[in-house]
């Protein structure tokens, strides 16, 4: 039997293995003994996830001979703070682990981000070992090295780079994922083929169904699709400087929908509606040739998500949030832009100025009607 594939990341600290498939969390064992000497680990998950599936992986990294203790954490985006993180961090000392420890995180993006951050910053810092169980953290969180937790004025503001020593992406974990989770991180999939691959995109968009029905073939090769374009992306500008920010595209639109429903929105639909929106800004702008809005808007709703946003948000609100985004400059609002499906705007810097009164314009223009 074929083993999980493998892809590889380079990173500033040397790079790291991403395990892709049926049996990867199987290794989970063998990586952590590589990552902690001492034969000890924190398990980090959210109380759900650590209901659902803690016991299975203990088992595993137990057979291997570590010595697990188990922390864990109210699920939701809501703790993802820097009390949790506190609380983790104490438990950690509580129990006694030194330097010679990993941490696995276990679970979707905020634990990934939540348990990454302990990890950076434990001791000035211990290996990671990511073991994402959502889509989202699978197809995008659990590669890149971004860390962190939220705080009132913002998501993610406070943080650190802390690239994993491997990630096991294995797709057992989603059957016990919703089907609407499991859609949420699609939309980062289709970002994927959107910026970089429109076979890829188109490809996502047939397999729709059997993605959404954790087909455990389609997912594998999503996943490791989306690592490749992501690893690709991120191992040529780790630190975000250029290229990166192609990644971004989707969300400066996607974080102010985020914020103005209170984070109740959920990420990967606040994505969907973002993308949506930008390639808008891009058709309207000159850049991005006439339909590739719509045709970005039936990549989202192949996956059932909606290519509009929530009638609550209003554009000046939007607008308004868009400005305060920390990846503003100067206060201007900075926005990728596609030249069509697969393919972004070529210019060193790959996300452009565009001015409030412009993009209030779009949005009041576009905004609810984009369906
Ligand atoms: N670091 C990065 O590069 C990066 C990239 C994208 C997103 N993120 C972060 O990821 C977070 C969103 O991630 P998410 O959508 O995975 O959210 P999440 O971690 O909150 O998971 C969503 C929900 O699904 C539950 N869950 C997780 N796995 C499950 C499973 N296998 N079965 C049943 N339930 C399960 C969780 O308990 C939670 O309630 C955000 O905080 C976002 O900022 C980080
Ligand atoms: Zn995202």
């Amino acid at each position: 039997m074929k083993g999980p594939r493998q892809v590889r990341v380079r990173s500033a600290s040397g790079g790291y293995t991403v395990h892709v498939g049926s049996g990867a969390v199987e290794l989970a064992g063998e990586a952590a003994r590589r990552a902690a000497p001492s034969g000890r680990c924190a398990l980090v998950a959210d109380a759900r996830v650590a209901a659902l599936w803690g016991d299975r992986v203990t088992g595993v990294l137990a057979e291997a001979g570590m010595d697990v203790t188990r922390a864990a954490f109210p699920a939701g985006e809501a703790n993802k703070t820097r009390e949790t993180w506190a609380r983790l961090t104490d438990e950690l000392l509580e129990a006694g682990l030194g330097r010679d420890c990993c941490v696995v995180a276990l679970g979707g993006g905020v634990s990934g981000d939540l348990a990454g951050f302990v990890a950076a910053t434990y001791l000035r810092g211990v290996p990671v070992l990511q073991i994402p169980t959502t889509t989202l953290a699978m197809i995008d969180a659990s590669v890149g090295g971004k860390t962190g937790v939220d705080h009132p004025a913002g998501k993610n503001l406070v943080g650190a780079f802390h690239p994993p020593c491997a990630v096991l992406a294995d797709p057992c974990f989603l059957d016990t994922l919703p089907t609407g989770r499991r859609a949420e991180g699609f939309a980062e999939a289709v970002k994927h083929g959107v910026v970089a691959d429109a076979s890829y995109a188109r490809w996502l968009a047939a397999k729709a169904a059997s993605l959404l029905g954790a087909e455990a073939d389609s997912v594998e090769q999503a996943v490791a699709r989306s690592v490749e374009i992501k690893a690709e992306i991120v191992s040529g500008d780790e630190f975000e400087a250029g290229r990166r920010q192609v990644l971004n595209f989707g969300h400066t639109v996607g974080h102010a929908l985020e914020a103005a429903s209170g984070y109740a929105l959920p990420h990967g639909r606040a994505v969907a509606a973002g993308m949506v929106a930008e390639a808008r800004i891009g058709e309207e702008a000159g850049v991005t040739a006439p339909g590739t809005a719509d045709e970005v808007a039936a990549l989202v709703r192949a996956f059932g998500l909606s290519a509009r946003w929530p009638a609550s948000a209003d554009p000046t609100g939007l607008a308004a949030l868009m400005s305060k985004d920390k990846k503003t400059r100067g206060g201007v609002v900075h926005v990728v832009l596609l030249e069509e499906v697969g393919r972004v705007q070529a210019a060193a810097d790959a996300a452009v100025p565009v001015p409030a009164a412009e993009l209030l314009r779009i949005m009041q223009r576009w905004g609810r009607e984009s369906d």
